[in-house]
């Protein structure tokens, strides 16, 4: 089966009250429409068409693909109109309509519905509400066959009754879609161009109308204001979490926990409170993360540690090692096995060898230290002249004294020391003794200034 998705998106969001178009505003840390565009994707149409109309241009400039069309619907004269701007580029034997504005919905859903779709049957996803209000009502005759769908605005008392509403997800013959777009009128309480109205027209035209209902009425809701944002937000945080937990990590409450963007996990991972992982985020067996962590496109190799109040982007945390509480690790940032950054502590750029420590308030810039080399406390690498960035390079069992200014271009050989608070500007030698301060006097009986 050949298929062309739809994807509506014209609509302004007046609710949102908003200058951003809803289908922009993010799920996750993403636009809506990126979700929708993403499960599009996984059913590998022949083509996918997004209907744009509001905001246009800033849509089709975040959201281009090379895989993605848009058609412009300059007017918003009903969704029926607005599957009809798509006709032209319409190729494939069916069609699938979806929304910009409904995120959540899984491919899954869309796969079961599919399944319904033959030459001459269409095939829509409804939905069992408590509260059906606004929704388009799922008309059945007496057997159970779906005779229309009727808007809320124009439904009879009797037809406001019915609980089961329709998402607008839908799927249907190519030819037949075209026929019945064409067909459409405007004579209805919004005075609009219903996509609905098909379904009396294929039923008048002897094809099946047949249905899949959602499992989940998340699923399928749409967001039109910030309250049905964030209830989407939470929605799309549960089912990460619940996915996480089905593959062995413990969270220690997941409904404080969010994933903005795509996680993979070992086995026997434990994230405490209120962690945000971002971007792509790699995490093996027996890590363990603190509570209060921002963890984006990083890598924590088996049995890493990150303590509470770490933060850290573009990171790959070596097997064994730990960081925090309070450490920033910034992009660039390698911790080799068993390596160990304590609380504040700035590293970017920089590859902290085999069980080498850096415990206290320190920044490691454009550096490459070697393995058991230990950073005494507040020591940092100057590597910046306000122009130009330049390397430290230090070798393995060097130990830099507490308060340390290392100036760089730098190297320090193996097992060199440095002494505390000392400016160091120029290469120390393997196994030497570098101190760069004043050298300490006494000056006795020393008479203190006296109150004029
Ligand atoms: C629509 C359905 C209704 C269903 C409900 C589910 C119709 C006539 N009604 O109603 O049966 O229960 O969705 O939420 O289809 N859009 C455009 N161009 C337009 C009009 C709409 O792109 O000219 C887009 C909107 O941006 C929105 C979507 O289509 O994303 C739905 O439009 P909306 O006006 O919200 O339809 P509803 O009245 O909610
Ligand atoms: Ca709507």
């Amino acid at each position: 089966m050949s298929l062309d998705i739809v994807i509506l998106a014209a609509g302004q969001g007046t609710r949102m009250r908003s200058a951003l178009p809803k289908v922009l505003h993010p799920i996750a840390g993403q636009p809506m429409l990126a979700h929708v565009l993403q499960t599009a994707r996984s059913l590998k149409p022949s083509s996918i068409q997004v209907v744009v109309g509001h905001g246009a241009d800033l849509v089709r400039e975040q959201l281009a693909a090379d895989d993605v069309s848009f058609v412009v619907q300059k007017e918003q004269l009903g969704t029926g109109h607005a599957v009809a701007q798509a006709i032209p580029h319409l190729k494939a034997q069916n069609t699938l309509v979806l929304y910009g504005d409904v995120p959540l919905i899984e491919s899954a859903t869309l796969e079961s519905m599919l399944k319904h779709l033959t030459a001459d049957s269409m095939t829509l996803l409804t939905v069992n509400l408590v509260n059906p209000a606004g929704y388009g009502r799922i008309v059945r005759n007496s057997t159970g066959v779906v005779q229309a769908i009727v808007e809320h605005k124009d439904a009879t008392p009797d037809q406001l009754k019915i609980c089961e509403g329709n998402t607008g997800i839908l799927a249907a013959p190519r030819e037949q879609l075209i026929d019945w777009l064409g067909r459409l009128s405007n004579s209805n309480a919004q005075g609009e161009y219903y996509l609905t109205d098909i379904i009396a027209m294929a039923v008048a035209d002897g094809l099946c109308v047949a249905t899949e209902t959602a499992t989940d009425a998340m699923d399928v809701q749409g967001a039109n204001d910030r309250q049905q944002l964030s209830e989407l937000e939470r929605h799309y945080q549960q089912r990460a979490a619940r996915r996480l937990m089905a593959q062995g990590v413990t969270l220690l409450d997941p409904a404080r926990f969010d994933v903005r963007g795509e996680v993979s996990v070992g086995r026997d991972v434990l994230i405490d409170v209120n962690v945000i992982l971002e971007g792509r985020v790699e995490i093996a067996d027996n890590v363990s993360i603190g509570p209060n962590c921002v963890i984006k496109d990083s890598i924590l190799r088996a049995g890493a540690v990150i303590k509470a109040n770490s933060h850290l982007e573009g990171a790959d945390v070596g097997e064994g090692a730990d960081c925090g509480p309070f450490a920033r690790l910034r992009p660039g940032t390698v911790l080799a096995a068993r390596a160990h950054v304590g609380n504040f502590v700035e590293l970017k750029n920089t590859r902290l060898g085999e069980a080498a420590k850096a415990g206290h308030l320190t920044y490691l810039g454009d550096s490459d230290i070697g393995a058991r080399t230990n950073i005494g406390a507040g020591t940092i690498t100057c590597n910046y002249d306000g122009a130009n960035k330049f390397k430290t390079v230090m070798g393995d069992d060097v130990f830099i004294g507490s308060n340390s200014s290392l100036v760089a271009p730098l190297s320090l050989g193996d097992g060199a020391t440095t002494g505390a608070g000392s400016t160091i500007t120029t290469d120390v030698p393997a196994q030497a003794l570098a101190v760069g301060r004043g050298r300490q006097r006494i000056l006795e009986n020393w008479a203190r200034p006296k109150k004029l």
